[in-house]
Parts: C-alpha cells; sequence; structure tokens
C-alpha cells in the first residue's frame, strides 16, 4: 500500500494580516507546513506533494528537497486544490489530504485514522472530533445507522445541522481510484461558490461505497490555525507537549511555563533546565547538563556534564565538562573543548579553544585557534580586525597570556610561551619564551608632595 499525502497550502491566510502566506508561520520555531509534513513521514506517508498558490516560491523555499509541488494558481475550493495532484493520485494509491494550518496533528492520531481506514475497507474515511462550539466548522452528518451521510459546510449547513457538534477535522484518507472519480463529480453550487473536497463524500456514499468518520482525537490537536491568536493557542500547546516529551525522556525542567524549547531540540537525560531557557534550531544537549536560567542556545552542540548558564550560544560546538557563563557569548562557529571554562563577559567567535583552556573572566577571543592547557587572563583580547580585513591568531599548548594584553592578528603564539600582563603582542613568540610589550614602570620619589606644594602657591 502506497501511502502519499496531499496538503492542501494555497490560501493566502487573510486573518493572519501579514506579508507572508500563513503555513510558514512558525509553531516552536518551525513552519506549519512542515510540521505537518513531518508528522505525515513519521506515521508512514511515502511522498508528500503539498498544493501551493499564494507566494508559492517563499512557501517552496522552506519546504523539504523530497516535496512535490502542484500548483493552484486561483483558489476555488479545497476540492479543486485536491484536482490540481491530479496527476500524482495513482488508483491504487492510498491518499491522505491534510492542511498546512493544522500543525498540532500527532503521528499516533494518524496512524489510527490510517488503521480504522484500512480495516473498514472505506473509500474515503474523515477524522472527527466533538466541540462544543462548532462554529465554522464543516458538520459531520449521520444517518439512522451512524454511518457518515455527508459533510455540511457551516454556510450551507440549516438551523438543525448547524447543531451538530462532531466536526470535520479536514484530515482524510482516500482510496486514490475513487477519489480521482468523485473529483470529477463536484461542483460549486453552494453558498461559497467553491468546489468543496467535502462533497465527495456524498458522492461516494450516493454510489454506494463506503465512507467513515473517525472520532478519534480532540480540538486541541485538529485546530486549524487563522490568525495570530490562534498561532499564539498553537505555541502554547506544542511548547507544553514538546517540555513534556522531554521530562517522559528524563529531562528535569524546573518551570514548564517558562522555557521555551523549539520542535528539533534534543537534550540528554539528567540534564536539567532551569526558567527562562530558549533552546532553538538543531541544537543537541547532551546527559547530565545544566542549562542555568535565561541561556539562549541556537543551532548548537553541548557535550555531557557541561554548566551554561545566563548565555548565549549561536552556531557553536561545546564539548563535555565545560562551564559557560554566566553572560558569555559564543557566536558562530566557536568550538569549545572538553574541561575548559569559559567565563563571564567572555565572548568567542569564530573560533577553537581546546581542552582544558580557560578563559575565565572579560575576554574576546576571534578569529582564532586556541590549543590545550591555554590560560587566557582577563581582559585578553584578540584583535582580529584592521578596519578592512579579518586575521587570525594561534595560541599553542601551555601558553599563558596573562592579563589585559592584546594580540595582535596575524600572530602565532608558541608552545609553553608566557605573556607579561598587560603586553599588546605584534610579533610572533617563540616556544617557552616570555614577551614583555609595554613601557617599563617609572618611579619618581617624593613625587606626590611636590605637586601638592606647587598646587598650594
Ligand atoms: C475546511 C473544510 C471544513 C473543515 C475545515 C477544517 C472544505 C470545503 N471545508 O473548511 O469542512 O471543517 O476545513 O479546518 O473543505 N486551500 C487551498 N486552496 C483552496 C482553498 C483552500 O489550498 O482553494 C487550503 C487553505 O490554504 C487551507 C486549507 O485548504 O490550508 C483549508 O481551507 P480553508 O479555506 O481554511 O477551509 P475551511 O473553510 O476552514
Ligand atoms: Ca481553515
Amino acid at each position: 500500500m502506497n501511502f502519499k499525502a496531499i496538503i492542501l497550502a494555497a490560501g493566502k491566510g487573510t486573518r493572519m494580516k501579514s506579508k507572508y502566506p500563513k503555513v510558514i508561520h512558525k509553531v516552536c520555531g518551525k513552519e506549519m507546513v512542515n510540521h505537518v509534513i513531518n508528522v505525515s513521514k513519521k506515521s508512514g506517508v511515502k511522498e508528500i506533494v503539498a498544493i501551493l498558490g499564494h507566494e508559492s516560491e517563499v512557501v517552496k523555499e522552506k519546504l523539504p528537497k523530497d516535496t512535490m509541488i502542484a500548483m493552484q494558481t486561483e483558489q476555488l475550493g479545497t476540492g479543486h486544490a485536491v484536482m490540481m495532484a491530479k496527476d500524482y493520485i495513482n488508483e491504487d494509491d492510498t491518499i491522505v489530504v491534510l492542511c498546512g494550518d493544522t500543525p498540532l496533528v500527532r503521528e499516533e492520531t494518524l496512524e489510527r485514522l490510517f488503521a480504522y481506514h484500512i480495516d473498514n475497507e472505506y473509500h474515503a474515511t474523515v477524522l472527527t472530533t466533538k466541540v462544543s462550539n462548532p462554529t465554522g466548522y464543516g458538520r459531520i452528518i449521520r444517518d439512522k445507522n451512524e454511518d457518515l451521510l455527508k459533510i455540511v459546510e457551516q454556510k450551507d449547513a440549516s438551523e438543525e445541522e448547524k447543531l451538530v457538534e462532531e466536526i470535520n477535522s479536514g484530515i482524510y484518507c482516500f482510496n486514490g481510484k475513487t477519489l480521482r472519480e468523485s473529483l470529477d463529480l463536484i461542483d460549486n453550487n453552494n453558498a461559497q461558490g467553491e468546489y468543496y473536497l467535502t462533497d465527495t463524500i456524498k458522492i461516494m456514499r450516493d454510489k454506494g461505497q463506503k465512507v467513515g468518520a473517525y472520532n478519534g482525537s480532540t480540538i486541541e490537536e485538529l485546530m486549524g490555525v487563522n490568525s495570530r491568536v490562534e498561532l499564539s493557542r498553537a505555541e502554547e500547546i506544542m511548547r507544553r507537549r514538546i517540555n513534556e516529551a522531554h521530562m517522559v525522556n528524563g529531562v528535569t525542567i524546573i518551570d514548564v511555563n517558562s522555557t521555551y524549547i523549539e520542535a528539533d531540540v534534543e537534550i540528554g537525560n539528567d540534564t536539567i533546565v532551569y526558567p527562562g531557557a530558549m533552546l532553538k534550531g538543531n541544537t543537541k544537549i547532551g546527559s547530565n547538563c545544566t542549562i542555568g536560567m535565561n541561556s539562549s542556545i541556537t543551532n548548537s552542540q553541548i557535550g555531557d556534564y557541561t554548566e551554561v548558564e545566563n548565555s548565549t550560544i549561536i552556531d557553536s560546538i561545546v564539548g563535555e565538562n565545560t562551564t559557560v557563563g554566566p553572560y558569555a557569548y559564543l557566536r558562530p562557529k566557536s568550538n569549545i573543548g572538553n574541561n575548559v571554562k569559559i567565563g563571564d563577559f567572555v565572548e568567542v567567535k569564530n573560533a577553537t579553544i581546546e581542552d582544558n583552556s580557560k578563559a575565565s573572566h572579560l575576554s574576546y577571543i576571534g578569529d582564532a585557534h586556541v590549543g590545550k592547557n591555554v590560560n587566557i587572563g582577563c581582559g585578553v583580547v584578540f584583535v582580529n580586525y584592521d578596519g578592512k580585513n579579518k586575521f587570525k591568531s594561534v595560541v599553542k599548548d601551555g601558553a599563558f597570556i596573562g592579563s589585559n594584553s592584546n594580540l595582535v592578528a596575524p600572530i602565532t603564539v608558541e608552545e609553553d610561551a608566557f605573556i607579561a600582563t598587560g603586553s599588546t603582542i605584534t610579533h610572533d613568540v617563540p616556544k617557552g619564551a616570555l614577551a614583555v610589550a609595554r613601557q617599563r614602570q617609572v618611579i619618581k620619589e617624593g613625587w606626590v608632595e611636590k605637586k601638592n606644594q606647587n598646587d598650594n602657591k
């Protein structure tokens, strides 16, 4: 059985009041349409066809490369949208239709829908749920035997039909052959003048083909996002879901309400996450780490037993048993080793710092390679920029850079070299050498007393 998904994403999403198409607005760091694609793949769908229309190029850019695209230049309704994918619908396919604006649907729910569809040998199965306020949704109309009869849209519903609390989620399974045939028969004679996908149900039923409605989920999972308010509601639900999944996996989250973890982040067990942490993008955090309050970590890897506090880490790698912060800033391409200390107000950019090295306070380390067991004193600046170009510094194993020194790149400090405090180093320093580059101290005995006498004249 070949499962193929058609994802409807051609609409503009007027109520978002956005210049961007609705489906690329993000929930927990991932575009809504990509949540839908992800979950489809996880539930066993092999091929995805996205129906695009509004700002299709912008949407296409965000989709996984293996997504097939069908264009719907005019949005004439959900049935019309599916027709645009007709070339992709083979007779023996099982076609799953989803909307790009229902990001909360879960893998288990889709799997149960597929099983229900297959086990009952339905030609079409719609996923439904019951809600106390069904306004706006299509209503599920069942016959006396509780079998699915048809779906009626809000605007076409009679007063009696409007009272029905079971609604259409907009997610369906279809037999490929039956879907193709019934799409040919839908028209736009309805309140909205649109070609409704929902009309295929009645068409099949009238032909004597078995159709089903699977009431198998909650509105929390099936809600469509049409406005920013609904977007924030979806975000809240997804955030709670993500946080709970990490806790189930053995991560301690001190305050779930103030911890923001995006959808693709991985965290090892026995790691503790404190309030205000923001873990974003493709971040991977090891086991037994402490992610302290207000730490923002984006697209970075953190090794086991590492502590990060009140720091920002972007596009970087941090090893094991290392400490970062408080108030450190690791900018892109920082590669920090094991047992390293990056202390307060240390900024690192495009630099490797190998195992057992320390920069404990107030340093800037940019465009550099720092070896093992190096000590970078307080206030050291790697001077990497002459106003036009950037240059690289190399500090080899065991070197000691005294406090408040400047290393003017390009420069190499060889192994075990020692830079005296307050030096501005402009030439390479040989292995094991001391480099002093500052004015000698001058002592003028009795100078203060003389000054005071002069001042009082
Ligand atoms: C649709 C269903 C309704 C269901 C609801 C669930 C129909 C006729 N109605 O209504 O029964 O309860 O979803 O959320 O199917 N789209 C296109 N091209 C179009 C029209 C829509 O790609 O020509 C896309 C939209 O971008 C959106 C999705 O299809 O992602 C749903 O369309 P929308 O207009 O929001 O349908 P609803 O009126 O919500
Ligand atoms: Ca909708």
